[in-house]
């Protein structure tokens, strides 16, 4: 599959193919990333990283991954430094910064906002998370942490805990994984399930899963993929204190799990796995979020032909 030129909008949009091309080029990238050659692939290349939405993960690793390949960041990570804070939209801030950079990374709060984006510009746009829809990079990285950290992508049982219903890496992850036949358990309280449009998706590609409320049944899998509850999320804070706290994963659970249980989570992590996992040697979570720069150089190098 040949990615110059390409945006990268949702994991919707990405074959079988696709993927495993990624994850080999993640893969040497994380092989090289120190490199000199590496250092100086994109040395022509400036890269836009507006960022309306908090970030330290994507918006850092997108960073470290541009630094590290030798082109240049244009950041944005405060709205109310830019022009959005006097009314200019998304739109008309993206065909202004597209005769500035080869490349624009966007996070922002609406659903369908980096795609409006991609259409009206003529640069490559990557969506570093649109408000509760999508975040393909984040999938993709989850995507290469789980090859490393089980061996396989094929075939596995993955539980996804915690909100499925605006968590965007677990929209994104849904669609990516499902090339590579898992068995998926959503655990979930009903009012954050995962969406019917996704669950349509799953059973139209005959996947496997089953929904439930009780964690315990998710701690059989090969993986297990907690999510925050998201304050930010919710229209009624009263539905959020209803909410929050639901699952908390310790190291008590850990040892009743199925062993060599992998545990990830997209972070930042409020209280739903309690700092004693991180002692547990596959919790991988903070090893995923490194992962993230190996990914972005990936992503870019393909994206400029450079890979
Ligand atoms: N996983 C993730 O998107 O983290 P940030 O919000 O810190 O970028």
């Amino acid at each position: 599959m040949n990615f110059e030129g390409r945006d990268i909008i949702s994991a919707v949009d990405f074959s079988k193919e696709d993927i495993l091309q990624i994850m080999q080029v993640t893969a040497d990238m994380e092989k090289v990333c120190r490199a000199v050659h590496v250092s100086s692939l994109l040395s022509d290349k400036l890269v836009a990283v507006i960022f309306w939405e908090p970030s330290t993960r994507t918006r850092l690793s997108f960073e470290s991954a541009i630094h590290r390949l030798g082109a240049k960041p244009l950041t944005v990570a405060d709205p109310k430094s830019s022009s959005a804070a006097k009314g200019e939209t998304l739109v008309d801030m993206a065909k202004t910064v597209e005769g500035y950079v080869d490349c624009i990374v966007l996070r922002q709060s609406r659903i369908g906002g980096a795609k409006e984006v991609a259409e009206a510009v003529d640069i490559p746009v990557i969506n570093g998370g649109d408000g509760a829809g999508q975040h393909p990079t984040q999938s993709l990285l989850d995507l290469y942490t789980i090859q490393k950290e089980v061996g396989t992508l094929e075939g596995l049982k993955v539980a996804i805990v915690g909100d499925l219903k605006y968590a965007r890496p677990v929209h994104s992850l849904c669609y990516a994984l499902s090339h590579f036949s898992p068995e998926y358990v959503f655990c979930a309280p009903d009012a954050l399930q995962l969406s019917e449009e996704i669950e349509a998706d799953m059973k139209k590609r005959s996947i496997k899963f089953y929904k439930t409320d009780r964690m315990d049944e998710a701690l059989q899998a090969d993986v297990f993929y907690m999510t925050r509850i998201q304050r930010e999320r919710f229209e009624d804070p009263s539905e959020y204190d209803r909410l929050k706290g639901t699952y908390v994963l310790s190291l008590e659970h850990i040892n009743r799990a199925k062993k060599g249980i992998v545990i990830l989570h997209p972070m930042p992590r409020v209280d739903e796995i309690s700092v004693d996992v991180d002692t547990y040697p596959k919790s991988a979570y903070f090893r995923q979020a490194h992962n993230g720069v190996f990914l972005r150089m990936a992503l870019l190098a393909l994206i400029f032909g450079r890979a």
